[in-house]
């Protein structure tokens, strides 16, 4: 039997929410909030936000159960958890590449008047090494418990898609702490996970372990993106040299898929912050190679759109464009920093007539681009179609039949920008089929 902890969740976002839901899930008692209240609201009623498989069922169990409920107090937060966990957001700046970590800031200045007994707070955000140190000063000079507040930092590496999995089975369990007590306080309540590798480490070494592991995650896609750009130049095939690098067990064939590069909330402005913050450190030698990182990446959304016009005789304006995929990874509604609609984008400013589809990001494509066409299904995006871009591989794309999808486009002109679909089928079926780093 583990024990059962009181557990505060502060933020529910993507991370917040599965973590919240996962701890309820494990037999703990689970009170998420958010300075949100529509969303809180409904989170109570069991009903997820967001779009991440297997999460709505946990999230209705634990809500059921009660063990998992919703607030925007953080009094009853304060008086409830024994153990806060910090599920804030840091995004990219506004006015630099650095990340803003004033969401951490403003969380711990509204929980710390209401601490009054000890207990632990667990920072779980992504941050620049540093910002343990500098929350915990903050958190002991604003609690009226003072120092008797233990802070540890347990950053999360679960990915969206396999969100649930990904917490309930991580790979490795990294603590950064400074006393025995938060150490025991956090393997107790991640015992119920079962035996899984944890390192015991200080708090920068904590901090920097995330952005350690995102950063090789985002050089690995692009160091087999640039030799996608090798092979255009040489004739060569990416997809046939990542099958034979992945053979060797030092390689590993992991996030080796050349295609239109990696977004989302995480990888891309991860990097950026790294750089901003090893600068400010003065080790900024140490990590330069991740610009050359992140212009590769963009450079492949540039080739995507020079690949459609190719295919509609050196224009894009005034030319029918079927856009399949709009969010930045298939099994996610999530279309922060999407490839896919950064180039639905670049094409509708070159003049392209661009009709976008998705199974699950439309709503929030639309309020992020209104501009851009929609179509409610993959055939009516490509009705009368003069060129096809296939860029988020969800299954329901990679499985089209491009005969039967062929008789609703003009033409039969596809980019295949996740290296997704079969050359072979497709061009039996009469498509002229491109892609990124092939013949
Ligand atoms: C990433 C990390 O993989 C997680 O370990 C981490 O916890 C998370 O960020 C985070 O910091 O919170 P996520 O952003 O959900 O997870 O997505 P990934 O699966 O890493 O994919 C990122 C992007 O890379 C996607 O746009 C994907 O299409 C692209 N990608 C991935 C490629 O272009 N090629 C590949 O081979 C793999």
């Amino acid at each position: 039997m583990h024990t059962r902890n009181r557990i505060t969740v502060i933020g529910t976002g993507y991370l917040g929410i599965t973590h919240a839901a996962c701890m309820a899930e494990v037999g703990h008692e689970v009170l998420g909030l958010d300075i949100d209240a529509d969303k809180i609201r409904q989170l109570n009623h069991g009903e997820l936000p967001i779009h991440e498989n297997g999460l709505d069922e946990l999230l209705r169990r634990g809500v059921v159960s009660g063990r998992l409920r919703f607030t925007t107090s953080f009094q009853e937060a304060a008086e409830f958890g024994d153990v806060h966990f910090l599920c804030l957001g840091t995004p990219q700046r506004t006015d630099s590449s650095a990340a803003d970590t004033s969401q951490l800031d403003a969380a711990i200045d509204a929980l710390a008047p209401h601490l009054t007994r000890a207990c632990l707070v667990v920072g779980k955000s992504t941050v620049p090494v540093g910002t343990a140190e500098r929350l915990n000063r903050r958190l002991i000079e604003r609690a009226p418990a003072g120092d008797a507040i233990n802070l540890a930092w347990n950053p999360e590496f679960l990915r969206e898609g396999f969100a649930v999995k990904d917490t309930l089975s991580p790979d490795r369990i990294v603590l950064g702490v400074r006393t025995e007590s938060a150490e025991r306080t956090l393997r107790a309540i991640y015992a119920p996970l079962g035996d899984i590798p944890t390192v015991v480490t200080d708090f920068a070494t904590a901090e920097l372990v995330k952005a350690a592991a995102n950063s090789f995650l985002a050089t690995k896609i692009s160091y087999i993106n640039a030799m996608a750009e090798v092979c255009e130049a040489a004739q060569g095939d990416v997809v046939a040299l990542a099958e034979a690098l992945s053979y060797d067990g030092r390689i590993g064939g992991r996030f080796l898929n050349a295609g239109i590069g990696f977004g989302g909330g995480c990888l891309p402005k991860d990097i950026r912050a790294f750089t901003a913050r090893a600068e400010e450190l003065g080790a900024g030698r140490a990590l330069s190679f991740l610009r050359e990182v992140d212009e590769i990446n963009i450079r492949r959304r540039s080739r995507a759109v020079e690949l459609a016009r190719e295919l509609v005789g050196g224009s894009l304006a005034g030319r029918a464009v079927a856009v399949l995929g709009a969010a930045f990874k298939p099994d996610s509604d999530d279309i922060r920093d999407s490839p896919a609609l950064a180039i639905a984008n670049a094409i509708q400013e070159e003049g392209g007539l661009v009709s976008v589809y998705d199974p699950v990001a439309l709503d929030n494509a639309r309020k992020a681009y209104p501009t851009l066409g929609y179509a409610g299904s993959p055939t009516e995006a490509a009705q009368e179609a003069h060129v096809t871009l296939l860029l988020t591989e969800w299954s329901d794309f990679v499985e089209l039949d491009p005969e039967e999808f062929g008789s609703v486009v003009a033409d039969r002109n596809v980019v295949d920008g996740r290296n997704a679909l079969s050359p072979i089928a497709w061009r039996a079926a009469g498509w002229n089929y491109r892609a990124l780093g092939r013949p």
